[in-house]
């Protein structure tokens, strides 16, 4: 079984100034000027090319489509993600699809637009007190989603995963018999220790929720939102794969490896590859990953 891993797609989408109101102005003046010409469409095609030659049976997307939440930003990005959509596609929301009241639908009280425009890919709901927890299953694997995300100032971006969502996850996956899972959720669990997030950028409770998966480990953990790939390989704390495939249409610089994820899963291994974008072929082609094993990172 094949699945494609993408995060952080940013779509670079061109909003009218007018349209802006609260911290989507500050959010947009700050995406405009540092990061859109980071965001060529062209890279977006080019994924789209090699996922299409790939066939892979899952195609999971883990946040950050948007920049600021823009109503216009989901209409087109809808668009954008058109050729990628299908059964077989697994989608959660990041940071900057959750940017704002409106689009998170005012705590509640409405549809949020990521689910408007989304639902399809969203995977299953599975009823909880409160909280977001979505499946699918491909095969023998199932994919469950988590929404680490919540409109804050413009100056924060942290995440948080309530605890009854972890349980609620793993006696889902115990009465449903479902051994083999990957988890998927925007913000990481671990960082390598040279790109270690502060505290206003990083899932708040993420250590209480690596001891409670501990219980039921997942294959893998799938996740963006430190714009630079890596692979941390199952250790004794946390027993499965860390992938980041943020961002994966992104330019590659010194500070950001950008790309995207391969996971060839046979029901007993993993097989992790990369890809990234070759500047001079005008493609993504497979390259090494970015990979810390046990005895580098100690156990973190
Ligand atoms: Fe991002
Ligand atoms: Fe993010």
């Amino acid at each position: 079984m094949k699945l494609v891993h993408l995060s952080d797609l940013h779509f670079p989408v061109v909003l009218p100034f007018s349209s802006l109101k609260g911290k989507m102005i500050p959010g947009y003046l700050n995406y405009t000027f540092r990061r859109r010409k980071k965001y060529p469409i062209s890279l977006w095609n080019a994924i789209v090319r090699k996922v299409n030659l790939i066939n892979p049976d899952a195609i999971i997307i883990s946040g950050d489509i948007t920049n600021v939440s823009h109503w216009k930003e989901y209409d087109e990005s809808k668009k954008i993600l058109e050729p990628v959509l299908s059964n077989n596609t697994f989608m959660i929301p990041g940071n900057h699809d959750r940017y704002t009241e409106e689009a998170t639908g005012y705590s509640g009280k409405e549809i949020p637009y990521y689910e408007k425009f989304f639902s399809p890919w969203m995977g299953e709901t599975v009823p909880t007190k409160s909280g977001y927890l979505r499946i699918k299953k491909i095969g023998k694997l199932t994919l469950v989603g988590w929404d680490s995300n919540m409109p804050l100032s413009v100056l924060n971006a942290y995440g948080y995963v309530k605890e009854e969502i972890v349980h609620s996850t793993l006696e889902y996956l115990e009465k449903e018999k479902l051994d083999h899972y990957f988890l998927i959720c925007h913000h990481p669990i671990w960082n390598p220790p040279e790109r270690q997030e502060s505290s206003g950028h990083r899932m708040k409770n993420r250590e209480e929720i690596a001891e409670l998966l501990k219980k039921r480990p997942p294959l893998a953990y799938l996740h963006g939102h430190v714009h630079t790939n890596w692979v941390k390989h199952p250790d004794p704390q946390k027993p499965y794969y860390v992938i980041n495939s943020a961002s994966s249409t992104r330019i590659s610089d010194q500070r950001h490896q950008s790309g995207f994820h391969v996971m060839e899963w046979n029901e007993k291994q993993l097989q992790v590859k990369r890809f990234s974008y070759s500047e001079e072929q005008g493609e993504f082609t497979e390259t090494q990953t970015i990979s810390y094993e046990e005895k580098e990172t100690n156990g973190r």
